[in-house]
């Protein structure tokens, strides 16, 4: 089965063709960083205008790298921004009616739980999902196919926002997580002592605007620090709080096999440390698959058409769209 994938919720239009929720004959993706650069983060209505300015000819691309017809069409319908998501959903929408083939909404982090899937094995659930990215920071157990529960989110912050805001103090580019991470490299991580919010506690919840806040207070209590040891203090800190929680998480849930997606799945400590410290089988998708991408909406729609969901030329987004039914 040819599936379309189209994911339009935040600053990356993507458009894919996935066959039967594995094989990715198509992938492709405009990222419109440097459109928000100069703002250091998204403007809403500069990237409703880029999908639109983009989606049609990123689509001919991906058509023209597919073998045969589509056979579904799916698109991410929420959470994102209302005007980026209209766009995505509008346009799968009018490509299901004129070619008359089913549409399927996908949820933008269903996308992600999918994703470590894509060009391997088939989902095996239970799982436990740590989901990172610039808009979430989430433990979610899937109890079976569909069927989640939200374990945790973050109390302000996500942990990609984090990035994103102390790459801005340290004067690094947008988006700030691989700049971080590229400016940690030759930093020293104990050089600063920053905060792990919750730490200690049986709380699986967490808090990022902390840490962000005690980077801003060492930047102005001492402002010629060096930028390479903030960084890599700082992403010690962030990583250390997604590593306790999650095994946590591993321990109060029993689950048998670990999920990490979302762009800051990208982390290179992160990747390292997952590997090293976790002892269920680990799931994470390659560097391509953790930024937002019209493949993981491909697998994911495939996933829920084969499990008897259908969308209709009705359905809308929902900025604010639950994953838990
Ligand atoms: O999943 P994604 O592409 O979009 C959202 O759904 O938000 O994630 C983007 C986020 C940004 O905050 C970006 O700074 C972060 O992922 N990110 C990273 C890395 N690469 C991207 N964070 C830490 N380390 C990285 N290497
Ligand atoms: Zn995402």
């Amino acid at each position: 089965m040819n599936v379309l994938g189209i994911e339009t919720s935040c600053d990356e239009t993507g458009v894919a063709v996935v066959v039967d929720g594995v094989t990715i004959r198509a992938n492709e993706v405009a990222t419109q960083g440097a459109k928000h650069a100069a703002y250091g983060g998204v403007v809403p209505e500069i990237a409703s205008r880029e999908h639109t300015r983009v989606i049609s000819q990123l689509s001919e691309l991906a058509l023209a790298q597919a073998v045969g017809k589509i056979d579904l069409i799916a698109a991410t319908a929420g959470p994102g921004l209302m005007g980026a998501l209209l766009v995505g959903v509008n346009f799968a929408k009018a490509m299901a009616y004129t070619w008359r083939v089913p549409f399927v909404p996908v949820h933008h982090i269903e996308g992600h739980i999918f994703s470590p899937f894509i060009d391997g094995a088939p989902p095996q659930w239970p799982a436990l999902a740590l989901i990172v990215s610039g808009g979430h920071t989430q433990l979610i157990y899937c109890a079976g196919e569909h069927r989640y529960e939200l374990l945790a989110t973050t109390r302000d912050d996500a942990v990609g926002e984090a990035f994103d805001k102390v790459a801005r103090l340290l004067d690094l580019s947008y988006p700030g997580g691989p700049s971080v991470q590229r400016a940690a490299e030759n930093g020293d991580p104990a050089a600063f002592r920053f905060p792990r919010a919750f730490r200690g506690s049986d709380t699986l919840e967490f808090s990022y605007s902390g840490l962000k806040t005690a980077v801003l207070y060492a930047l102005q209590d001492k402002p010629d620090a060096n930028v390479a040891d903030v960084a890599a203090s700082f992403q010690a800190a962030a990583v250390d709080v997604l590593l306790e929680k999650t095994k946590l998480a591993l321990q109060q849930t029993g689950a048998p096999r670990l999920i990490v997606a979302g762009g800051v799945a990208a982390n290179k400590l992160l990747r390292d440390r997952l590997e090293a410290e976790i002892d269920v089988p680990l799931h994470i998708p390659p560097l391509p698959l953790c930024m937002d991408n019209g493949a993981m909406i491909a697998a994911a729609g495939y996933w829920r058409y084969q499990a008897g969901y259908r969308g209709t030329l009705d359905d809308t987004p929902s900025a604010g769209l639950s994953l838990v039914a």
